[in-house]
């Protein structure tokens, strides 16, 4: 089973104990509510390196709805079952710890973090970066995992390492779906069976779709709510909230 820290200083004993032992590390951020795809990334660190970290951490600076943040499932003991044996250790820092500054400080990002996701959740990216950050900072590991379903996130953390010059691998590991083609997310838990059973039209339009403003039409009068489909650089991203839960997902041209 793994080894669950909550306190930052005992958590930088445990990383002192694993650099005296020169083990590799690697390390998978996530805000609990687990699923298949997190595990699947967990499995592919495991796979990679000697030891697995894992974050569990609702950061409060990446919601700018407020009851989005009170409404994000925490399932912390159902995820450590899941977990079982794929990480060795699990952080479950609390935010005064995570942001003893209260967020005077932080990462911001001036070009692609105000597109897409950016235009629609302002401040959202800031808060991202700067909660990587820190994590990364605390867990010091040779390589971390991002899933693609997130991808403007994954791509603006890789543009972050590059910039600050943070020496770790950023590995991209692929979406995974249901059987019915809706990406896994800890959010469609909130959709009733019937928004469930609505839901996997989402990616089918992307995926279909000859143009983006096609796809935004289609899904508009499906009854999607439309925050944005874009085409860029060969993938078609969009985000669209169905029973008030805000779906994101993306798939190539
Ligand atoms: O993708 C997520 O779950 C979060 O944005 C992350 C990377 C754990 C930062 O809070």
């Amino acid at each position: 089973m793994a080894r669950i820290t909550r306190r930052l200083k005992d958590w930088a004993a445990e990383r002192r104990s694993i650099g005296l032992l020169g083990q590799s590390v690697g390390f998978v951020p996530t805000m609990g509510a687990l699923h298949a795809g997190h595990l699947s990334l967990l499995e592919r660190a495991r796979r990679e390196n000697d030891r697995v970290v894992l974050s569990i951490f609702v950061n409060p600076t990446q919601f700018n709805d407020p009851g989005d943040l009170e409404r994000y499932p925490r399932t912390l003991d159902r995820d450590v079952e899941l977990v079982g044996s794929l990480a060795d250790h699990i952080l479950v820092p609390e935010p005064e710890e995570m942001y003893p500054e209260r967020f005077r400080y932080r990462v911001t990002e001036t070009g692609e973090s105000l597109a897409l996701e950016g235009a629609h959740r302002p401040g959202h990216f800031d808060g991202v970066l700067t909660v990587v950050l820190k994590l990364l900072n605390l867990v010091q590991p040779h390589r971390a995992y991002f899933g693609e379903k997130d991808r403007q996130q994954l791509e603006l953390v890789q543009g972050m390492v590059k910039a600050l010059h943070l020496d770790l691998e950023i590995v991209p590991c692929p979406t995974l779906r249901d059987p019915d083609g809706l990406a896994l997310s800890s959010r469609n838990s909130r959709l009733s069976p019937e928004g469930r059973a609505r839901a996997p039209r989402f990616p089918r339009i992307l995926r279909g779709a000859p143009d983006a403003p096609t796809a935004a039409a289609t899904l508009q009068s499906e009854g999607f709510q439309v925050d944005y489909v874009e085409d860029r650089a060969g993938v078609r991203l969009g985000a669209v909230r169905i029973e008030g839960v805000r779906l994101i997902d993306n798939v190539p041209l």
